[in-house]
């Protein structure tokens, strides 16, 4: 009776995943998405609660308060752009857990007088489980450190380092092969062995990939968390942990699908590293000349501009979530759209540093989600535009990912602001993007820079409306 409805229980948490997962893919129903899994969360709890021995209960009530306190302070304090940092750090606590999970498993279950039915999957499960629990907590450390800025966002690349890597799989394998053939627990130094070999992997792994691509390493790390869950369900016979590591795993892999193309990368090419600069150096021509000539506009002249306007896209980028200029933007849209100007946003599928930023960004100051488009939705509307206006955007508005076969960013789709009749770029001086890559965008002749942070300038604009 009690099994059959901690079973009921687990099914009820897996369909409640999966329905956050599906509310939180649109900006209409995220809230109830996020409800979904919540709820989802909270049964999960309780029945597992239900299915161990009660003089666990103290110890379990224990972790799970010391647990929420810490995550709803740190949730609470974290800002939006440091958002992928702290998905990479609790990644790195999923990873370890598999490891502890992998290890308690083997010692207990192995441990001398236990008889273990089909001991051979129970090894592979625990081997793979702490293989990839420590190549995920040693390698979401390092894309950690490495977003937080405490270790240079810049690739590190030994020689050889794809022979290096290729020479850690195989030593791994071979300490496989002879953890899976010990017999008892006298395994114990060859799977301790593998989970130091793995751990470096990550830390090589990551370190030779560089800061503008740490987002889609962040998301295939949550792949990887979530495979090591699955793992660790196995390990521990719950299929609720099972299903849910798989709803990760899978939700990672296809989020890093989905960045990878919204920056014309394959995914294997991210992975072999070598690619992004530190990011934010002022970018220049190979001879070291300025790429051209720059016009510039002041606030007011902008505000009468974007007054004057019919129809006004504006693209906002990884600056304006810096600035945290959203609110007083939704004002300058709100004195637009009551003068008859019509406003769209532009989303770029990568803009800001994590999927989703420029939504979640534009939501909190509650501006209409029936103005704001998808790339592909609105990149045919800029010849029909009186002014694209960027806000903090640089590398997804940048011509050369089409014009530039050389270019770094070659390919990568981009908002084609340009088009406009005219462009006015905001930022706060001629520093490149993420991509480290100069924007010939600044230098054309119908784009104006208005150069400043984006909330003191926006606040300039809205005041100058306002007068
Ligand atoms: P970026 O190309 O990084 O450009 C942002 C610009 O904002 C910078 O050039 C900077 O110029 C300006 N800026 C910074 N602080 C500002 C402030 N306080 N006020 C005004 N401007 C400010 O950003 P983007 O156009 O949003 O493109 C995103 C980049 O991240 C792409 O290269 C993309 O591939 C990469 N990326 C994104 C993701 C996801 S999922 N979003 C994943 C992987 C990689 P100044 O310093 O001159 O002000």
């Amino acid at each position: 009776m009690k099994t059959g409805l901690i079973t009921i229980a687990y099914i009820a948490a897996s369909a409640l995943f999966i329905l956050s997962l599906g509310g939180l893919s649109k900006q209409e129903t995220a809230r109830r998405g996020n409800w979904y899994g919540i709820i989802g969360m909270l049964i999960a709890l309780g029945a597992t609660a239900a299915a161990m021995d009660p003089s666990g209960w103290p110890i379990l009530g224990g972790v799970l308060i010391v647990g929420a306190l810490i995550g709803a302070t740190v949730a609470s304090r974290v800002q939006m752009t440091s958002m992928p940092e702290l998905v990479a750090i609790l990644h790195s606590f999923v990873g370890l857990a598999a490891v502890l999970v992998g290890f308690g498993t083997y010692l207990d279950k192995f441990a001398a007088g236990n008889v273990v039915e089909d001991p051979g999957i129970l090894l592979v499960e625990i081997f793979i489980g702490v293989c990839i629990g420590s190549i995920t907590f040693t390698g979401s450390v390092i894309a950690f450190l490495k977003l937080r800025g405490s270790i240079g966002g810049k690739p590190f690349m030994l020689p050889g380092r794809h022979f290096i890597n290729l020479a850690m799989l195989i030593g791994t394998i071979v300490l496989g092969v002879m953890f899976a053939t010990a017999a008892g627990v006298s395994g114990n130094p060859y799977l301790i062995g593998a989970a130091v070999l793995t751990g470096i992997l990550g830390v090589h792994f990551i370190m030779a990939i560089g800061g503008a691509d740490m987002p889609v390493v962040v998301s295939m790390l949550n792949s990887y968390s979530g495979w090591a869950a699955s793992a660790a369900g196995f390990m521990l016979s719950n299929d609720l942990l099972i299903i849910t590591g798989a709803l990760v795993g899978s939700s990672g892999a296809i989020l890093s699908y989905i960045m990878c193309r919204g920056m014309n990368r394959s995914f294997i090419s991210v992975m072999l590293g070598g690619f992004g600069t530190e990011g934010g150096t002022v970018a220049s021509t190979a001879s070291g000349e300025p790429a051209g000539e720059v016009r510039s506009v002041d606030a007011e002249t902008a505000a009468e501009m974007l007054r004057q306007s019919k129809k006004v896209i504006i693209v906002p980028g990884y600056g304006l979530a810096v600035a945290q200029a959203q609110h007083s933007l939704a004002e300058v849209v709100k004195i637009l759209k009551e003068g008859g100007t019509e406003v769209k946003f532009a989303i770029h599928p990568v803009a800001g540093r994590l999927p989703g930023h420029m939504n979640v960004l534009l939501a909190e100051a509650n501006i209409p989600y029936d103005i704001v488009f998808e790339m592909e939705e609105v990149n045919d509307e800029f010849p029909g535009t009186d002014v694209s206006w960027v806000i903090g955007a640089n590398d997804i508005v940048n011509p050369s990912a089409l014009d530039d076969p050389g270019s770094p960013i070659a390919g990568m789709p981009v908002l084609h602001v340009w088009e406009a009749r005219d462009t006015i770029v905001m930022k706060r001086g001629m520093a490149s993007g993420y991509a480290g890559v100069d924007n010939p965008l600044f230098y054309k002749d119908n784009t104006q820079m208005l150069f400043g942070d984006a909330k003191k300038v926006v606040d300039e604009i809205l005041t100058a409306m306002r007068g």
